[in-house]
């Protein structure tokens, strides 16, 4: 696991963004994996600006996001269709054609299934993820087992708490979502994972002092790739360096 010190969230957001158009640059028709929430709004603010300023071009990029709350529409704020459109589909190139996103309102059972057979027949060049303070990666929550296929989930209840941030009361949040499963991350050519702020160091501590995978912290999965990249904040860093082997925590700055 490659490890990119950033001072702060916009450094780190403008690193992850640089590898995005990095990975475009090489394939103007790669496919992103791409994911919601705060972690990557600043990674899409700065590809937004890059396209507006002519440096990058996503007229045969290609993406689909990780995952999708089940019973909100697409033109409902809270749902991640809308959030895409707004933080960045809306405002570059993209073909709608090349965008693939759940739909919260059909059956999860059949978006699923179409999300797994485009899995099939197509490789994700890089998958940009978030953690959830549990080590959730997409809403592949704790469990006593990995899911490998794309499926519906019940979200743990720390995951409600945390997304009812985003909406007016914590009832409104959705129990459920359809999410990409692991076997979708990680045969991902390249997954980036950003991570800032005090409240991830504890995920982040686990994941790169624990060597061993539990279902029961997904993201561990992430230790049996072959290209991950985890870029956090000093914030973080700080409170993870002196518990950490020293290797792991040797740093990389710059992408
Ligand atoms: P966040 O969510 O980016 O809003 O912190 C990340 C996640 O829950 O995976």
């Amino acid at each position: 696991m490659r490890y990119i010190l950033a001072e702060d969230y916009e450094e780190g957001s403008r690193k992850t963004a640089d590898l995005i158009e990095g990975v475009i640059r090489e394939n103007q028709k790669a496919l992103l994996g791409l994911a919601t929430g705060d972690t990557p709004r600043g990674t899409y603010k700065y590809l937004r600006e890059d396209f507006f300023e002519g440096k990058v071009d996503f007229s045969e990029v290609r993406t689909i996001n990780l995952d999708e709350y089940v019973g909100l529409p697409g033109n409902h704020c809270q749902s991640f269709a809308y959030f895409m459109h707004r933080e960045l589909f809306s405002k570059v190139n993209i073909r709608p054609e090349n965008i693939m996103l759940i739909d919260g309102e059909g059956d999860p059972e059949a978006e699923a299934e179409r999300y797994d057979s485009f899995l099939k027949e197509n490789t994700i060049d890089l998958q940009l993820l978030g953690i959830g303070e549990n080590g959730h990666i997409g809403f592949n929550e704790p469990e006593a087992y990995f899911t490998a296929n794309t499926h519906l989930t019940e979200l743990a209840e720390g995951t409600i708490r945390a997304n009812s941030r985003f909406f007016k009361d914590i009832s409104e949040v959705p129990k459920r979502a359809v999410t990409m499963g692991v076997s979708g991350i990680i045969n991902a050519k390249k997954i980036v994972m950003a991570a800032y702020g005090h409240k991830k160091a504890p995920a982040i501590k686990r994941l790169l002092c624990d060597d061993k995978i539990y279902p029961e912290f997904p993201c561990s999965i992430l230790k049996a790739c072959r290209d991950v990249t985890l870029i956090t904040d000093r914030e973080l860093y700080e409170l993870i360096k002196d518990s950490c082997p020293a290797d792991v925590c040797l740093v990389k700055s710059g992408p």
